[in-house]
């Protein structure tokens, strides 16, 4: 998409550009210098920006503005007489000129949120086939960046085999539980998740700060009576929790919640975060619900506790609704993924009767999405070179 014209405005502070298909945009002059992407300002190799704000002078304007034979921008800067090319296309991409202003708990436009309608499409791959890393498996990490959950079939029953998974993508987060730890019934557990109690749907360890951002689980044996899965879209009760009670949503929001454990010897974790966190822009950033491991709510005024817990009960009845669920049984050799600041998880309680055996780790999203946005664009340069 080739650029038409381009117009300085307010003196060199600013200019507005057309495209050929009646698009516009206006950029201002310090964020056009500071973005230049000249080979000065940004390294060839890896497109580092190797100036800093304060190489800028801050009395930078525009001297002039044309578009080329090309359709791209050509600009001058004064008062350095620096002049930069603008690609058109890169223009278009990183326009902020945006007059639509977001709702308060908006969700990226890569995420989608779903409920138990995602049973009979549950994002799912084979292990074999995941370790090919190709398209078949950009297609599960990008399932897992959209849904926040996804499942892999036909692992060995060996331990550890989902440290192998984690490796496929990123690196396990280590913690206090060790590389990963063992989820099966113990007498007197340290931690409850180790019984056969069923488990309020929650994401893991939210006294940590940084959380874990990923939960693999995998199932090593499974003759145990009951003890089935369940997911919850944490951003999706979010989404419905905004819909019928808005006030609940911007207490949960507004006011954080404390969590602490204390389970072992030599640890004592404690994390302060509201139950659903949203950035400067508003977007929903993450969720933390989690009962076992809440401490006492010491952050929130007296003439608001009130509120605050008929918001908080509204959410976890929110997630218990049976429309909310996705609920699978886990069988030898399956595994799951959640994206733990949105996605939680739940059990079932089981009986004594038989095994069950799972193991879990936590790994982080950013190795994740980073694998995944490489397998695109090596996709995007074979579909490139088919053209
Ligand atoms: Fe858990």
């Amino acid at each position: 998409m080739t650029l038409e014209t381009a117009n300085i405005l307010e003196g060199g502070k600013a200019l507005s550009v057309q495209w050929k298909n009646g698009q516009t945009a206006r950029f201002h002059a310090m964020w056009l210098r500071d973005n230049a992407l000249d080979s000065e300002t940004r390294a060839a190799g890896n497109g580092q920006r190797m100036i800093t704000i304060l190489d800028i002078p801050a009395e930078t304007t525009l001297k002039s503005a044309k578009v080329n034979d090309g359709g791209d921008l050509v600009l001058s800067f004064i008062p350095e007489n620096k002049e930069v090319i603008f690609p058109s296309n890169w223009l278009s991409d990183h326009s902020y000129d945006n007059a639509n202003e977001k709702t308060k708990g908006w969700i990226g436009d890569r995420k989608k949120t779903w409920d138990s309608a995602l049973n009979t499409s549950i994002p799912t791959i084979d292990y074999a086939q995941a370790q090919r890393k190709d398209q078949e498996f950009g297609s599960w990490l990008s399932a897992v960046e959209s849904h926040g959950f996804a499942v892999m079939t036909g692992l060995p029953t060996t331990s550890g085999t989902l440290i192998e998974v984690a490796e496929l993508f990123g690196h396990v987060r280590e913690t206090n539980y060790g590389k990963f730890f063992e989820v099966r019934s113990e007498i007197n557990p340290v931690n409850l998740a180790y019984t056969g109690l069923g488990l309020q749907a929650h994401t893991d360890n939210p006294y940590r700060d940084p959380v874990p951002t990923l939960q693999l689980l995998a199932c090593l044996e499974n003759s145990a009576d009951g003890g089935d899965s369940i997911v919850v879209d944490g951003f999706k009760a979010a989404e419905i929790l905004r819909e019928e009670s808005p006030e609940s949503f911007d207490l949960l929001a507004g006011y954080p919640v404390r969590f602490e454990y204390a389970g072992t010897d030599g640890v004592k974790l404690r994390a302060k975060r509201p139950t659903i966190e949203l950035g400067p822009d508003g977007e929903i950033l993450s969720i933390r619900f989690n009962n076992r491991s809440s401490a006492p709510f010491t952050d929130i005024p007296f003439d608001e506790m009130d509120r605050f817990y008929s918001a908080y009960r509204k959410y976890a009845e929110i997630i218990e609704r049976p429309e909310m669920m996705v609920s699978f049984m886990m069988q030898p050799g399956d595994l799951f993924i959640v994206d733990n600041t949105r996605v939680m998880h739940a059990r079932k309680g089981f009986s004594g009767a038989g095994t069950r055996w799972l193991q879990g780790c936590y790994a982080d999203k950013d190795g994740l999405l980073s694998t995944l946005s490489y397998i695109e664009s090596l996709q995007n340069l074979t579909r490139e070179a088919a053209q």
